[in-house]
């Protein structure tokens, strides 16, 4: 039976830090398909949110000398504050140090342990503090691990409770192969896959024995439970604390590359020893890199969200990010980069063009009533790159639209016109033309799109300000 509800999710973030760059990117996607959903008519739950306990969070908050409790009060304040700044409309912002999450942990887990998945054992092995992560010897490079700093690194041995996550790996693999569990995109799926089939698969420490800073086992309470076992089982928590049970299993899962691993093996594994539904969908995104190297505090070139919004406003940098998706790749971007599709495709593109008409059509009376679902069904284009996720081909082909909308003004001069009917008939089609194109990006600038509709779609058209100014 077709269902018309949606339910998406971003990782939960590590509320060591404020959000980057990356964060940024997956949460301002999310937001954007959840718009995408609503305008198709679907009752639609977009969970975020912080990933609040562990080892790099409990650091972090020594380090400030606060209590870790209060750390995190104050962290989901400014992530909270970050959506709200970027038009992020999130239905639940998950916070793990919730006693709920607490409680329904606990109870996940005690079940898990029933049914003979969990066992006591001892953990040698290096461990990545920045990825909370023990690594396997392939996953490091030159003992250190690709994504963090070397003092992240370090050598365990502790005595932990294990996850019989061996158990499940012929199953998934299977169920990733056949596209019952749906992993997107190609690449990722692919990387996944070869591991899979390629390496031994250990079974997973699922509890800290000196980390102080999480939930504590049921039945052990002198360990605490793995932060990523914890932050995964939010999905359904949230759920349930939100009383919103009827929208699980999620419908898709959003996330970099870096956390395919636990969305596409550890998490289904989890599930399946619990007999809880897996999730409908995976879909992974590659990371950006900055000039042809990975963006990092250490090199220096790190893009500061800040600074985006600072040069491009909030939607300009919402539509910088989706045109620049690392959609089935990394993706390389660059202030200059950044410059140029900023200038092309809304200063000079949707920008210039409903200033464009607005002019030629002030005070005639067009009447011009857009419908989102209407003009999608006649963009097939755009409506597939929405539905695969592809948010770079929907700015792509926006764009080609409205290229072609300003050939069609310099070929049919509507400025020559002196009869007003017959100069208004064509104005109408011009104006429509491009409505019909521009809210196919209401999800992505809805402001912008509320500017629009106001000064072309109303009874008497109104000059439309200048929605994104040049720059040099
Ligand atoms: N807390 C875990 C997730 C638990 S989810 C049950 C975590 N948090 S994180 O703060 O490190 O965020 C990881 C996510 O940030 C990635 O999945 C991705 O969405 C985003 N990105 C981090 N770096 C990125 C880039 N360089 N580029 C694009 N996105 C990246 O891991």
């Amino acid at each position: 039976m077709p269902t018309n509800k949606f339910y998406i999710t971003t990782p939960i973030y590590y509320s060591n830090d404020e959000p980057h760059l990356g964060h940024l990117s997956t949460t301002i996607y999310a937001d954007i398909l959840t718009k995408y959903k609503k305008e198709l008519g679907f009752k639609t739950l977009f969970l975020t949110g912080n990933d609040e306990h562990g080892e790099k969070v409990y650091l972090e908050a020594n380090k400030s000398k606060i209590a870790p409790q209060t750390f995190v009060d104050d962290m989901a304040k400014k992530w909270r504050g970050y959506w709200k700044k970027m038009e992020v409309q999130p239905d639940i912002f998950m916070r793990t140090s919730n006693p709920k999450h607490k409680e329904i942990v606990s109870t996940l887990l005690t079940k898990i342990k029933n049914n003979g998945d969990i066992y006591k054992g001892v953990y040698r092995g290096i461990y990545c503090v920045g990825c909370e992560e023990f690594k396997t010897e392939k996953q490091l490079m030159d003992g250190k691990c690709p994504e963090h700093r070397p003092d992240q690194v370090s050598y365990k041995e502790e005595e932990n409770y294990f996850f019989k996550l061996s158990k499940y790996i012929p199953q998934i693999t299977k169920l990733l192969k056949s596209g019952e569990l749906s992993l997107e995109t190609e690449t990722w799926r692919k990387e996944i896959i070869s591991r899979l089939e390629g390496e031994k698969i250990q079974d997973l420490s699922i509890s800290r024995a000196n980390v102080s800073w999480g939930i504590e086992l049921p039945w052990d309470p002198k360990h605490t439970v793995y932060v990523w076992v914890e932050a995964l089982m939010n999905y359904f928590t949230a759920t349930i604390i939100y009383k919103k049970e009827s929208f699980y299993p999620a419908n898709v899962h959003f996330l970099g590359k870096g956390n395919n691993w636990f969305h596409s093996v550890i998490w289904p594994a989890l599930l399946l020893s619990l007999d809880i539904d897996l999730p409908k969908n995976i879909f992974v995104h590659g990371y950006y890199n900055v000039e042809g190297k990975k963006m990092g505090k250490s090199l220096g070139n790190v893009i500061k969200p800040n600074e985006l919004i600072e040069k491009y406003g909030v939607e300009g940098t919402r539509y910088l990010l989706c045109a620049t998706m690392p959609y089935n790749k990394d993706s390389d971007v660059s202030y200059q980069l950044f410059n140029d599709i900023y200038n092309s495709h809304l200063a000079n593109g949707i920008g210039n063009l409903a200033r464009r008409l607005s002019t030629l059509a002030k005070g005639s009376n067009l009447v011009t009533k857009i419908d989102f679902k209407n003009s999608l069904s006649l963009n097939n284009e755009i409506k597939n790159a929405y539905e695969s996720y592809n948010l770079t081909k929907v700015c792509e082909e926006v764009k080609k639209q409205m290229d072609e909308i300003n050939q069609k003004i310099a070929k049919t001069e509507p400025w020559n016109i002196k009869e007003k009917e017959k100069k208004d008939m064509l104005l109408k089609e011009l104006v429509e033309d491009f409505l019909k194109s521009a809210i196919l990006l209401k999800p992505v600038l809805p402001d912008t799109w509320s500017k629009i509709e106001e000064s072309l779609s109303n009874k008497e058209v109104q000059q439309t300000e200048v929605l994104f100014s040049k720059l040099n």
